[in-house]
């Protein structure tokens, strides 16, 4: 038991938990973000240990740090089957649903996660909502056609659709296009939205990830960590590699 644990430090825990889950011998899926920062670093010390795994990065921030702590990286297109994609997450529901992209990595997030047997998502329990929303949704679109695509984002529903930005230029995610954050608050069905973002042109990659993520691992202010299983998984989104 711990005095109440910051965000930050359950974030700590969860990385380190994570790479205990990960099987001798494997290729496995490495996320993005400040949560698997902290699998990145536990699985550095685990590989220096003797630990021998590869893992196919999901940006090139999380290509360059596996690098620097000496885990072999692959690329999607060499790895071979990928037993399990391990990543954070911004928003996961009740029902095993998943807002992704607050790092702007979701296309490649999302393609490995697609290319793996199973999908373990680490959040702390403010992200686990008994509906997505809140956090806005990430949506990756072509540059060129933006401005039309926020008047049709805002027709799906979105109260507001604001253009990623840094430094006032807009954020290139790794594959060179533009991050739209769409304001919904409350998404009802998560799976129709996607497939009405997805039948708009330009529209490049949502961040909802539908009926991907396998096992929830929830870390709490506590100190305890939980894992919660989708009985209903079929494999991540049902493309089984
Ligand atoms: C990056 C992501 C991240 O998984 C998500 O933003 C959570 O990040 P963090 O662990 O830093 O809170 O989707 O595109």
């Amino acid at each position: 038991m711990y005095d109440e644990l910051s965000k930050d430090e359950i974030k700590q825990r969860l990385g380190e938990y994570a790479a205990t889950l990960v099987p001798a011998g494997s290729t496995i899926g490495l996320g993005t973000g400040t949560t698997v920062y902290w699998l990145i670093k536990e699985l550095g010390n685990r590989v220096r240990k003797g630990l021998s795994c590869q893992v196919v990065p999901t940006s090139e921030a999380t290509r360059k740090l596996a690098e620097d702590e000496g885990i072999r990286v692959v690329s999607l297109n060499d790895a071979g089957p990928i037993a399990v994609t391990i990543d954070g997450a911004d928003e996961a529901s009740f029902g095993f649903q998943l807002i992704k992209g607050g790092g702007a990595a979701l296309l490649q997030e999302k393609m490995v996660a697609a290319a793996s047997e199973k999908m373990i998502v680490i959040i702390g329990e403010d992200k686990h909502v008994p509906k997505l929303g809140k956090f806005p949704l990430p949506v990756e679109v072509i540059p060129a056609g933006w401005k039309p695509l926020v008047r049709k984002i805002l027709a799906t529903g979105a109260k507001e659709v604001i253009l990623r930005e840094k430094n006032d230029e807009p954020v290139l995610t790794d594959h060179g296009h533009y991050l739209l954050d769409c304001h919904y608050d409350v998404i009802d069905d998560p799976a129709a939205l996607n497939t009405s973002l997805h039948l708009l042109p330009g529209v490049v990659e949502t961040g909802l990830f539908i009926d991907m993520a396998d096992t929830l691992v929830i870390g709490y202010s506590n100190g305890d960590i939980m894992r919660e299983e989708n009985i209903h998984s079929t494999g991540t989104g049902g493309i089984k590699s």
